[in-house]
């Protein structure tokens, strides 16, 4: 019998090149599938966000490593590629690769930075925080990594560029129109007393990030050049997405959104690769899909607000697990005798899978497996596979209510429409309850040994998606992943 390898090794070796998007707003555990497929890729290429994605991944010695900025591909020495579309944080960018020299014991990838990516400064961090707080009410939640500024204040052409770090002149004009630019908005902050900082003169941003410059020069290149030559040599491409559909400043949520390009498309927008060499990407879906920050979730379980703080003030429950048992116990009774209110639903699953960002270890709402957004995302990513993550998390569940419609106005909406993305807050969703499994299928890496009924509940769930879920993951272990025929 084929292990899970092999069989991936055969599925795969007609991609020369493969994207990696999320379907749904991110933390789908696109780390856990980058992880097990890059083996049969030599390069693996983020494309877009910054340092507001969080992806974790595994040593071949079994250690762990989050990655930030450089790509998951690092944990395997594999050829990392931190393209034009991904935002350049240069202290994060120092602080990830001494933090992953330590885990890796010295021994470090070939790593390449985009000469011309949007260069991170800490004007971004302050105009984002009077921004957030300039929005009150209607405050996206970002992860406060400056993201938003840097797309934005790059399409003003108001952005440095990582290869000014080598043309001092260039950095300090560019410092200059930017410190005028954002200047108004941080004496607000500063007469607010909502920065309890100094802000750095132009002169002082350059000095220090002229300081590090010589550290990551041997890095930095026209990467768009670099990969089309890879291609051209036969080289295997992993495209490494960030963030997810719902978090695509075009196609997502918006104003709701990262500023990145995270579906599919971004791959191309952010390498400088022709479209014609990339293949139909990987979607990668949460069994229960989440959301943090704030922003339309239609198949939320309970309030946002409400779920995000229950995980800050219940921390015990999310990590000591004797805390944790008898909770979880608790509330799964409640849910199979059909009393668990929804607010306990949503704590049970967050619990059970320690739903905390890894970049902000915000609490993340948790939502019903959503078939209309998933045929939404579906239709803007145009997936060949998919991968199902956390299907274990409906282990012991005797049924599950999963979303099979949307309903707006009163009419049931086309497969694969959405309204606008102010409207979809009012969507009513159609439900049916489908019979999970009684039986833990935690760490089943082999698809013959999963229960009938979680072989019935995938069979009819690809049905409705219309496209081969070729992984399932089955527990947080990296074995703990199904490879389907
Ligand atoms: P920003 O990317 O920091 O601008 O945040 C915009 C929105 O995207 C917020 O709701 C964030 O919580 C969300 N977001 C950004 N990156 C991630 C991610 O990697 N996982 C989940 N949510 C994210």
């Amino acid at each position: 019998m084929q292990s899970n390898e092999e069989r991936l090794k055969s599925i795969l070796k007609d991609h020369q090149t493969l994207t990696v998007v999320g379907g749904n707003w991110g933390d789908e555990g696109k780390g856990k599938v980058i992880d097990l497929i890059m083996e049969n890729f030599e390069i693996v290429v983020r494309f877009s966000g910054g340092a507001n994605a969080g992806h974790t991944v595994y040593t071949p010695a079994g250690k762990k490593l989050v990655s930030h900025l450089i790509p998951c591909g690092l944990a395997q020495n594999k050829t990392c590629v931190l393209s034009r579309g991904e935002f350049f944080n240069l202290e994060l960018f120092l602080k990830e690769l001494e933090e992953s020299k330590k885990i890796l014991g010295g021994k470090l990838a070939d790593i390449h930075i985009d000469h011309q990516a949007p260069l991170w400064t800490p004007y971004h961090r302050y105009f984002e925080h009077y921004i957030e707080s300039m929005r009150g009410e209607t405050k996206i939640g970002t992860t406060s990594k400056g993201i938003g500024p840097l797309e934005g204040l790059y399409k003003l052409r108001l952005a440095p560029l990582v290869g000014f770090l080598f043309e001092p002149e260039l950095l300090k004009s560019s410092l200059d129109s930017l410190y005028k630019v954002l200047s108004p908005s941080f004496e607000y902050l500063k007469s607010q007393n909502l920065l309890d900082e100094a802000i750095p003169s132009p002169e002082e941003v350059s000095k220090q990030l002229l300081a590090s410059a010589p550290l990551i020069k041997e890095f930095v290149s026209d990467t768009g050049y670099f990969l089309d030559q890879a291609l051209h040599d036969g080289k295997r491409i992993l495209f490494e997405g960030a963030q997810a559909t719902g978090l695509d400043a075009w196609w997502g949520t918006y104003p709701y959104v990262s500023s990145g390009n995270s579906t599919a498309a971004g791959a191309a927008l952010g390498t400088g690769l022709p479209v014609s060499s990339f293949g139909s990407p990987l979607l990668v879906v949460k069994t229960l899909p989440t959301r943090v920050g704030f922003g339309p979730f239609p198949s939320e379980m309970w309030d946002r607000q409400l779920a995000m703080d229950f995980a800050k003030e219940h921390t015990e429950l999310f990590t000591d697990k004797t805390a944790a048992a008898p909770f979880l116990a608790e509330k799964l009774r409640k849910i199979n005798s059909g009393e668990a209110a929804p607010s306990e639903m949503s704590q049970y699953f967050q619990v059970l899978g320690d739903e905390r960002g890894a970049t902000t270890g915000r609490g993340r709402s948790i939502g019903f497996l959503d078939i209309p957004w998933l045929l939404y995302a579906i239709r803007v990513n145009g997936p060949k596979y998919i991968a199902l993550t956390r299907f274990d998390m409906l282990s012991g569940i005797k049924s599950m209510s999963v979303v099979v419609a949307y309903k707006y106005d009163g009419k049931v909406l086309p497969k694969g429409q959405l309204p606008a993305s102010w409207e979809l807050k009012d969507v009513e969703t159609v439900t049916e309850d489908w019979p999970c499994f009684a039986e833990d299928i935690g760490d089943i890496d082999d698809e013959s040994r999963l229960p009938r009924s979680a072989q019935e509940f995938l069979a009819r769930l690809q049905k409705h998606l219309g496209v081969p879920i070729l992984l399932v993951g089955t527990g947080p272990g990296r074995e703990a992943m199904v490879v389907r025929n």
